[in-house]
């Protein structure tokens, strides 16, 4: 029997891959950048696999042939994927919740702790050969224990966010759109106002989806109510912070230190961020485990074969 065509924008894991092939004519590729054609290769194609960096705009959808029946992108963040035109289109987009939530909110951690005790500088210091020993007033930074977190956007990451950082005795503040139910925010106190959330942020760490909704959030304005000496986290979308904004604040120091995975238009940052000590810079390494980006494949699949077979899909973009 003819298998249906899938088409892949990016090399995946190899359990991934050997899955694709199984079950369908699997147009792969070795290369871990985006493939700059989607369209002339999506001929005849029944499903894509694509990853943040594509760029499935509206333009690129319409373009796409009427084979294709779903987008299922490799991240459960979708906004290089315009799902309105998608859906004009008939095509069901979906992504990859739940599965990467640990691994997302572990990486958050590793930001805040590393930003918080100058993690980044220690290890510059030892490869460069400039650490002359132990000294009492070496690298002092702040510890976390204690100290209020500020979550923005209490969704299944800022939640696992939450349940690590308890662990670590700080205490947990939100600012969302809604006030979640008590067995989802344990604990946590719900801020409905921007004025009273960013004030008690001596952490804050970004967990809201990017897009138009949310872009440049983090701007001057609102740094400006953090604490003084804040540090900021974001594993979430670069789109939400104003680069000039926050690359001023650090250096002023109002914002103390910052911890970076994620950056408008990856993989070019903004340079300003290379010239300072106090940014520790992650290459979007947030969900990258072994295991969680296996489970990211067989969810994308799981998806592709449910929509094919005439199915809802449980991880359906709506
Ligand atoms: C996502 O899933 O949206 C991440 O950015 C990549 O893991």
């Amino acid at each position: 029997m003819t298998k249906p065509i899938l088409l892949v924008t990016r090399r995946l894991p190899s359990h991934v891959e050997a899955r694709a092939t199984r079950d369908y004519d699997a147009r792969l590729t070795a290369s871990d950048t985006p493939i700059p054609d989607i369209v002339p290769r999506a001929a005849g194609a029944s499903a894509i696999i694509c990853c943040p960096g594509d760029h499935l705009d509206a333009a690129t959808i319409s373009a796409l042939p009427a084979s294709v029946k779903v987008i299922a992108t490799f991240s459960v963040g979708y906004d290089h994927v315009d799902v309105a035109a998608a859906k004009a289109r008939g095509i069901a987009v979906c992504n990859t919740p739940d599965v990467l939530s640990v691994a997302t909110a572990e990486c958050a951690m590793l930001l805040m702790l590393a930003a918080a005790r100058r993690a980044g500088e220690g290890e510059r210091m030892i490869r460069t050969g400039a650490w002359a020993g132990w000294a009492p007033t070496q690298l002092l930074g702040t510890g976390i224990a204690e100290r209020r977190l500020g979550i923005f956007g209490l969704g299944r990451i800022g939640r696992e966010v939450a349940k690590m950082a308890r662990g670590f005795g700080m205490t947990v503040h939100y600012h969302d759109i809604a006030r979640l139910p008590p067995e989802l925010e344990r604990g946590a106190t719900y801020h409905a106002s921007e004025t009273t959330f960013l004030p008690v942020c001596d952490v804050l760490t970004l967990h809201a989806p990017g897009g138009d909704g949310t872009r440049a959030w983090l701007d001057a304005a609102r740094i400006a109510q953090l604490p003084t000496g804040a540090v900021v986290v974001n594993a979430a979308r670069g789109s939400l912070i104003d680069d000039t904004a926050m690359i001023a604040a650090l250096r002023s120091g109002q914002v103390a230190a910052a911890g970076l995975d994620v950056f408008n238009n990856e993989p070019r940052l903004d340079p300003g961020y290379l010239t300072l000590e106090n940014v520790v810079l992650l290459p979007h390494l947030g969900s990258a485990t072994v295991e969680t980006r296996d489970a990211m494949g067989f969810l994308v699949l799981d998806g592709i074969d449910a929509v094919l077979a005439g199915r809802t899909p449980g991880n359906l973009v709506l």
